[in-house]
């Protein structure tokens, strides 16, 4: 709309005419309403300028508020400027009408644009005519503080005194203000929780993430709070769960946040040796106690001392070397195999176990006594079957660090991801971790799907049922796997279905099914063979 348009519309109104106290009081009204419902700074701002358009029909108005970080004033919203007019818009403090409005905290009306020098007309919107534009301005008050400039050209046209328009628009102002200081309230509360969410998650990362230690489920979140809980004391800790859990992940994370993280971390695994070597390797020998001792060698407790002793698999240790390390557990002191100095440690033990060890006891095959010793804090580390929330995060983790690794940027299809989300994973994180890292340096494409997943995978006819360990398999059907579904139910029949759908998609051209899927024709000749896929009778050869 021109100018001379506006005026015309205008011409009949004047301030004593319950036609503008209504348009006024409705302008009003909305613009309360669409601050009620803000949530969003610009787009409610842009809103209120538009309703001041829809009601009262001012052609171009703008909000310029002030930049405190660039420390100028720039247009935050605006009705009847173009994009381009809009970035113009950025005036240094005192420039201007603008400029001046802000810096003395009063209003301003320019009765006519073009005989006015402060009249920049920066953002160019105004054309410089011959007909009478005038231009108001009033600033807006935050805490007293001038924080920006509400301009409109004329509002309720000439007929009408400016001091009326100068009042509405104050009035604007201080609804606009108001706003702006309720805004400024949630964005410092939103920042505050920003800065003390990084610091909650720096200080989880530091204390556990060096070790890199993932997981968001209930479980897990469990393990961390009873590693910060153990880690200060010196208490013994039993790591519990299946090969591949996280155990000895866990073990080192104890140690680093304890007070002995300047010391050594020990481990001893205590499935992999013979009796009386196993005995040597943790107590130690003198020169000739032994044949083969050519010399004296420190046993594994000396060398903890100051640190902590990890005794993995310790379900394994046979029952005569168990009654002397519950000596040692017990009484801190030992003398080396064929010595007879008694040799003082201070050592924090931590075990871990896969098997049941109550049941071993038992069996009498683990000594009673040594299992309570070593029992004071449990911790147990649940299959990861039993804790899927952590999936997407660990391959989430692995990728990364394996791409890293490998200078690649392999990512993994959503189907692929569904079925590693839902297999049972028999060895755990070390399979995913070992699958991810065997995927990463393999692909030669850049997504990974299911059907890569059956290639790398192995033998995995039924991931439901063939790779569930036999005494698990037959256990009461408790675990999160039997309950939940699995779909679909084998990466033989994912694959099969991506093939069958490409080859659909595309007409049963097997070309571009092949093009499609990144195969050569003569792999997809394979798998159409294999899958004994045939083309329905019905099929068009041209893809719909
Ligand atoms: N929660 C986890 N976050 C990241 N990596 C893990 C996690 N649990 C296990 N891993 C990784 O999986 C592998 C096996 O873990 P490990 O602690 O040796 O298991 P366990 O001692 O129970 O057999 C290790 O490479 C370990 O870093
Ligand atoms: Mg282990």
């Amino acid at each position: 709309m021109d100018y001379k348009d506006k005026e015309a519309l205008h011409s009949n109104i004047s301030p004593t005419t319950p036609h503008l106290e209504t348009l006024k009081i409705r302008a009003l009204s909305e613009v309360c309403k669409l601050i009620g419902e803000a949530v969003h700074l610009d787009t409610t701002l842009a809103r209120v300028l538009q309703v001041l358009h829809d009601i009262l029909r001012m052609e171009r108005s703008s909000l310029v508020l002030h930049d405190p970080k660039k420390n100028r004033l720039s247009i935050k919203a605006s009705y009847g400027l173009s994009v381009e007019e809009e970035r113009r818009g950025i005036y240094g403090l005192s420039e201007g009408v603008c400029g001046q409005i802000f810096q003395t905290g009063s209003p301003c009306v320019v009765p006519d644009v073009n005989s006015e020098p402060l009249f920049l007309n920066r953002t160019g919107a105004r054309r410089i005519s011959k007909e009478k534009l005038s231009f108001i301005g009033v600033p807006l008050f935050v805490e007293n503080r001038p924080v920006g400039v509400l301009t409109v050209d004329c509002l309720f046209g000439p007929e009408v005194a400016f001091e009326e328009d100068v009042s509405f628009l104050n009035v604007l102002a201080t609804l606009i203000s108001q706003f702006l200081v309720l805004h400024q309230a949630i964005a410092r509360k939103e920042e505050r929780l920003v800065e003390e969410n990084k610091t909650l998650k720096a200080e989880l990362h530091s204390r556990f993430n060096r070790h890199y230690i993932i997981g968001q489920s209930h479980a897990m979140q469990e393990v961390f709070w009873t590693i910060e809980k153990v880690a200060p004391s010196k208490a013994t800790a039993l790591l519990l769960g299946e090969s591949g859990t996280g155990k000895e992940l866990v073990a080192r994370a104890i140690h680093e946040a304890s007070p002995r993280n300047d010391g050594p971390f020990i481990k001893v695994n205590c499935a992999a040796l013979p009796e009386n070597l196993l005995e040597s390797e943790l107590l130690g020998h003198e020169k000739g106690a032994f044949t083969g001792a050519s010399s004296a060698k420190p046993g594994r407790f000396e060398l903890a001392h100051g640190g902590t002793i990890f005794l993995d698999e310790i379900g394994e240790m046979p029952l005569l070397l168990q009654s002397k390390l519950l000596r040692v557990i017990q009484e801190s002191q030992f003398e080396r195999i064929g010595g007879t100095r008694t040799i003082t440690v201070d050592v924090r033990i931590i075990a871990a176990t896969n098997v049941n060890l109550e049941e071993s006891v038992n069996r009498g095959q683990f000594r009673s006594d040594l299992f309570y010793r070593l029992n004071v804090v449990p911790v147990s580390l649940p299959p990861l079957r039993e804790r899927r929330d952590d999936i997407p995060l660990l391959i989430d983790h692995f990728l990364r660090s394996s791409n890293e690794r490998n200078d690649k940027e392999v990512i993994l299809s959503h189907d692929a991801l569904d079925f590693l989300v839902n297999y049972y994973w028999p060895g755990n994180v070390r399979e995913l971790q070992n699958l991810i890292e065997r995927l990463v340096i393999l692909a030669d494409d850049l997504v990974i799907r299911p059907m890569d997943l059956h290639e790398h995978m192995g033998r995995v006819p039924n991931a439901q049922s063939a790779t569930r360990p036999a005494e698990i398999a037959t256990g009461p059907a408790t675990t999160e796997s039997f309950s939940r579904p699995v779909s679909p139910s084998s990466l033989r029949d994912m694959e099969r279905q991506e093939i069958e759908a490409a080859l659909r998609r595309n007409g049963w051209v097997q070309a571009r099914a092949a093009r499609e899927l990144g195969l050569t024709q003569r792999q997809i000749g394979y798998r159409i063979k294999k899958f004994n896929l045939v083309r329905p009778s019905f099929a068009l050869d041209e893809p719909q």
